[in-house]
């Protein structure tokens, strides 16, 4: 019994360091600066941030988000590359944002885009079973309902409006103690 326990501690214990990977998140884009109000409240781009949440959940490696080419657009989620983090409401609108930010036009719509995710769809904007790194801040507009966008699809007018709001969310980290979400107001 008491050996049984024993692995059962052991193996909690041992899970999780899976559920804050993401640290050796990269992205290869530097953003125009007149779009740097998309950054998050520790000065992380869209792009980056991006990166961390879809690396959550990679089982292996790091996540890379490459910069676009001219006419290059991100790839809609298929059966290969599906998880919950990809297909979050927060990584899409993060990616739509990187394409922005990066001056191009070709931000993926939400529908063809979720219905990549297949069984991965989710409602909402982070699965919350899934813990991220420290101190990863969600800018407020990246939980927005991709519906809820003209046409469906990633607005940064509409983003920027919201920002302008001054809101911030602090997602579930494994070293706040408890998997629940922080709304904070930015100072
Ligand atoms: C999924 O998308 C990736 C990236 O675009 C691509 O390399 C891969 O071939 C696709 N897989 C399937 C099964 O379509
Ligand atoms: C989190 O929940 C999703 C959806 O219910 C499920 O597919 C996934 O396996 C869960 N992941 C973990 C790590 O619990
Ligand atoms: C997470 O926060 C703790 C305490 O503030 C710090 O010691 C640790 O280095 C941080 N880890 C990462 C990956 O930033
Ligand atoms: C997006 O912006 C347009 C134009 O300003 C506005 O009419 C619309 O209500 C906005 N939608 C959201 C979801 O913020």
């Amino acid at each position: 019994m008491v050996r049984s326990l024993k692995w059962t501690l052991f193996t909690l214990w041992t899970a999780l360091p899976a559920l804050v990977r993401g640290g050796n998140a990269t992205t290869d884009v530097v953003c125009q600066s007149t779009f740097s109000w998309m950054n998050n409240g520790n000065n992380q781009s869209p792009c980056l941030v991006a990166a961390v949440l879809s690396g959550v959940c990679a089982t292996a490696g790091g996540w890379n988000v490459p910069a676009l080419g001219p006419n290059d657009a991100y790839s809609t989620p298929n059966s290969s590359t599906a998880n919950a983090c990809v297909c979050s409401w927060a990584v899409y609108n993060l990616l739509g944002a990187c394409t922005v930010c990066q001056g191009s036009p070709d931000v993926d719509n939400w529908a063809p885009y979720n219905a990549g995710c297949g069984s991965f769809a989710i409602d909402t904007y982070w699965p919350t079973n899934y813990t991220v790194p420290n101190n990863t801040l969600l800018p407020y507009w990246a939980s927005t309902d991709p519906l809820k966008w003209p046409g469906g699809s990633f607005n940064s007018d509409n983003a920027s409006a919201i920002h302008s709001q001054g809101i911030a969310l602090l997602l579930p980290s494994v070293e706040h103690g408890s998997i629940c979400t922080f709304l904070s107001r930015k100072k």
